[in-house]
Protein backbone atom coordinates (compact mmCIF):
# COMPACT_ATOMS: atom_id res chain seq x y z
CA UNK A 1 0.00 0.00 0.00
CA UNK A 2 1.03 3.05 -0.81
CA UNK A 3 0.32 6.72 0.75
CA UNK A 4 1.33 10.27 0.43
CA UNK A 5 1.06 12.60 2.63
CA UNK A 6 1.29 16.42 1.62
CA UNK A 7 1.23 19.14 4.04
CA UNK A 8 1.87 23.08 4.26
CA UNK A 9 2.27 25.60 7.09
CA UNK A 10 4.22 28.24 7.56
CA UNK A 11 6.23 27.50 11.11
CA UNK A 12 6.04 23.65 10.94
CA UNK A 13 3.32 21.99 13.06
CA UNK A 14 1.54 20.86 10.06
CA UNK A 15 4.18 19.31 8.91
CA UNK A 16 4.79 17.56 12.18
CA UNK A 17 1.51 16.47 12.30
CA UNK A 18 1.90 14.51 8.81
CA UNK A 19 4.72 13.32 9.86
CA UNK A 20 3.45 11.77 12.82
CA UNK A 21 1.17 10.15 10.49
CA UNK A 22 3.52 9.02 8.32
CA UNK A 23 5.15 7.16 11.44
CA UNK A 24 1.51 5.21 11.90
CA UNK A 25 1.13 4.73 7.96
CA UNK A 26 4.46 3.30 8.07
CA UNK A 27 4.26 1.40 11.46
CA UNK A 28 1.50 -0.39 9.51
CA UNK A 29 3.79 -1.62 6.97
CA UNK A 30 2.23 0.78 4.04
CA UNK A 31 5.05 2.94 1.72
CA UNK A 32 4.90 6.77 2.67
CA UNK A 33 6.01 9.43 0.80
CA UNK A 34 6.05 12.71 2.17
CA UNK A 35 5.84 16.12 0.21
CA UNK A 36 5.27 19.90 -0.19
CA UNK A 37 2.03 19.97 -2.07
CA UNK A 38 4.21 22.30 -4.62
CA UNK A 39 6.06 18.86 -5.58
CA UNK A 40 3.30 16.39 -6.00
CA UNK A 41 3.31 16.13 -9.62
CA UNK A 42 1.71 12.68 -10.34
CA UNK A 43 -0.66 10.63 -7.75
CA UNK A 44 -1.80 7.56 -10.13
CA UNK A 45 0.96 5.12 -7.94
CA UNK A 46 -1.06 6.36 -4.62
CA UNK A 47 -3.36 4.11 -2.64
CA UNK A 48 -4.39 6.89 -0.66
CA UNK A 49 -3.57 11.11 -0.68
CA UNK A 50 -3.49 12.68 3.10
CA UNK A 51 -3.76 16.49 2.26
CA UNK A 52 -3.10 18.57 5.46
CA UNK A 53 -2.60 22.61 6.05
CA UNK A 54 -2.38 25.22 8.52
CA UNK A 55 -5.00 28.02 8.71
CA UNK A 56 -4.33 31.32 8.91
CA UNK A 57 -7.20 34.37 9.19
CA UNK A 58 -9.61 30.83 8.07
CA UNK A 59 -7.73 30.01 4.92
CA UNK A 60 -5.55 27.60 3.71
CA UNK A 61 -2.46 27.78 2.64
CA UNK A 62 -2.42 28.49 -0.95
CA UNK A 63 0.10 26.08 -2.27
CA UNK A 64 -2.45 23.35 -0.67
CA UNK A 65 -5.16 24.85 -2.46
CA UNK A 66 -2.81 25.00 -5.78
CA UNK A 67 -2.97 21.06 -5.29
CA UNK A 68 -6.28 20.88 -4.52
CA UNK A 69 -7.25 22.67 -8.35
CA UNK A 70 -4.91 20.84 -9.42
CA UNK A 71 -5.92 17.24 -8.48
CA UNK A 72 -10.24 17.85 -8.16
CA UNK A 73 -10.13 17.80 -12.73
CA UNK A 74 -8.76 14.04 -13.41
CA UNK A 75 -9.25 10.95 -11.61
CA UNK A 76 -7.24 10.87 -8.06
CA UNK A 77 -6.88 8.01 -5.22
CA UNK A 78 -9.16 8.35 -1.76
CA UNK A 79 -8.35 11.85 -0.44
CA UNK A 80 -8.52 12.53 3.33
CA UNK A 81 -7.44 16.00 4.52
CA UNK A 82 -6.98 17.80 7.42
CA UNK A 83 -6.55 21.29 9.08
CA UNK A 84 -3.99 22.38 12.01
CA UNK A 85 -5.14 25.62 13.41
CA UNK A 86 -6.80 26.41 16.64
CA UNK A 87 -4.68 27.20 19.28
CA UNK A 88 -6.67 26.53 22.74
CA UNK A 89 -9.86 24.72 22.21
CA UNK A 90 -11.70 22.40 19.63
CA UNK A 91 -15.28 24.87 20.45
CA UNK A 92 -14.07 27.70 19.01
CA UNK A 93 -15.10 27.56 15.57
CA UNK A 94 -12.64 29.46 13.99
CA UNK A 95 -10.79 26.49 11.82
CA UNK A 96 -14.82 26.05 9.76
CA UNK A 97 -12.64 27.06 6.44
CA UNK A 98 -14.49 27.49 3.19
CA UNK A 99 -11.00 26.21 1.94
CA UNK A 100 -11.50 22.41 3.55
CA UNK A 101 -15.20 22.14 2.29
CA UNK A 102 -14.19 23.24 -1.10
CA UNK A 103 -11.66 20.55 -0.90
CA UNK A 104 -13.71 18.29 0.48
CA UNK A 105 -16.52 18.76 -2.42
CA UNK A 106 -13.79 18.89 -5.49
CA UNK A 107 -11.79 15.97 -4.38
CA UNK A 108 -15.01 14.16 -2.97
CA UNK A 109 -12.73 13.08 0.29
CA UNK A 110 -13.62 10.56 2.43
CA UNK A 111 -13.42 12.96 5.64
CA UNK A 112 -12.26 16.41 6.91
CA UNK A 113 -10.50 16.20 10.35
CA UNK A 114 -9.26 19.62 12.46
CA UNK A 115 -6.49 19.35 14.50
CA UNK A 116 -5.17 21.89 17.29
CA UNK A 117 -2.07 23.79 16.33
CA UNK A 118 1.21 25.16 18.03
CA UNK A 119 1.76 28.74 17.97
CA UNK A 120 5.08 30.02 19.29
CA UNK A 121 5.25 34.20 19.36
CA UNK A 122 8.85 34.43 19.07
CA UNK A 123 8.63 32.36 15.58
CA UNK A 124 5.93 34.94 14.07
CA UNK A 125 6.86 37.73 11.77
CA UNK A 126 5.92 41.46 13.10
CA UNK A 127 2.53 41.36 11.01
CA UNK A 128 1.51 38.15 12.57
CA UNK A 129 2.45 39.05 16.06
CA UNK A 130 -0.10 42.32 15.58
CA UNK A 131 -2.69 39.58 14.30
CA UNK A 132 -2.38 37.59 16.79
CA UNK A 133 -2.23 40.11 19.87
CA UNK A 134 -6.05 41.18 18.60
CA UNK A 135 -6.97 37.31 17.70
CA UNK A 136 -7.76 36.62 21.48
CA UNK A 137 -6.13 33.02 20.75
CA UNK A 138 -3.39 31.59 23.07
CA UNK A 139 0.64 30.93 22.82
CA UNK A 140 0.95 27.58 23.32
CA UNK A 141 1.29 23.71 21.95
CA UNK A 142 -2.17 22.40 21.73
CA UNK A 143 -1.26 18.85 19.26
CA UNK A 144 -3.05 16.15 20.10
CA UNK A 145 -0.92 13.23 19.16
CA UNK A 146 -3.30 11.00 20.28
CA UNK A 147 -5.70 12.24 18.14
CA UNK A 148 -3.43 12.14 14.75
CA UNK A 149 -2.64 9.10 15.65
CA UNK A 150 -5.70 7.57 16.31
CA UNK A 151 -6.99 9.43 13.13
CA UNK A 152 -3.98 7.64 10.80
CA UNK A 153 -5.24 4.47 12.12
CA UNK A 154 -8.52 5.06 11.02
CA UNK A 155 -7.26 5.64 7.50
CA UNK A 156 -5.40 2.29 7.62
CA UNK A 157 -8.41 0.31 8.58
CA UNK A 158 -10.69 1.85 5.97
CA UNK A 159 -7.81 1.47 3.19
CA UNK A 160 -6.90 -2.35 4.49
CA UNK A 161 -11.34 -3.10 4.41
CA UNK A 162 -11.10 -1.61 1.09
CA UNK A 163 -8.40 -3.82 -0.33
CA UNK A 164 -9.93 -6.87 1.77
CA UNK A 165 -13.20 -6.33 -0.07
CA UNK A 166 -11.31 -5.52 -3.42
CA UNK A 167 -9.48 -8.87 -3.05
CA UNK A 168 -12.78 -10.83 -1.98
CA UNK A 169 -14.34 -9.91 -5.16
CA UNK A 170 -11.67 -10.94 -7.02
C1 LIG B 1 -1.43 35.37 12.24
C2 LIG B 1 -2.10 34.07 12.61
C3 LIG B 1 -3.39 33.81 12.16
C4 LIG B 1 -4.00 32.59 12.51
N1 LIG B 1 -5.29 32.37 12.06
C5 LIG B 1 -5.91 31.22 12.43
C6 LIG B 1 -7.26 30.95 12.02
O1 LIG B 1 -7.88 31.73 11.31
N2 LIG B 1 -7.84 29.79 12.41
C7 LIG B 1 -7.18 28.88 13.19
O2 LIG B 1 -7.75 27.86 13.54
N3 LIG B 1 -5.88 29.09 13.58
C8 LIG B 1 -5.25 30.23 13.22
N4 LIG B 1 -3.95 30.46 13.59
C9 LIG B 1 -3.23 29.41 14.33
C10 LIG B 1 -2.34 28.57 13.40
O3 LIG B 1 -3.14 27.91 12.44
C11 LIG B 1 -1.57 27.55 14.25
O4 LIG B 1 -0.55 28.25 14.93
C12 LIG B 1 -0.99 26.42 13.44
O5 LIG B 1 -0.47 25.45 14.30
C13 LIG B 1 0.07 26.91 12.47
O6 LIG B 1 0.61 25.84 11.76
P1 LIG B 1 2.06 25.93 11.09
O7 LIG B 1 3.07 25.97 12.24
O8 LIG B 1 2.17 24.68 10.28
O9 LIG B 1 2.09 27.17 10.27
C14 LIG B 1 -3.32 31.64 13.29
C15 LIG B 1 -2.01 31.92 13.72
C16 LIG B 1 -1.41 33.12 13.40
C17 LIG B 1 -0.02 33.39 13.89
Amino acid sequence: MRILVSTAGRHGATATLGQEMALVFAHGCAHVDVRTPDSVLEVDDYDALVIGSAVYGNRWIPMVNDLVARLSDKPHPPVWLFSCGPLHSLDRPVNDTSDAARATAALNAFSHCTFPGKLDVAELSHGEQLVFASSGAAEGDFRDWIRVCNWARDILACLASVDHENRAVR
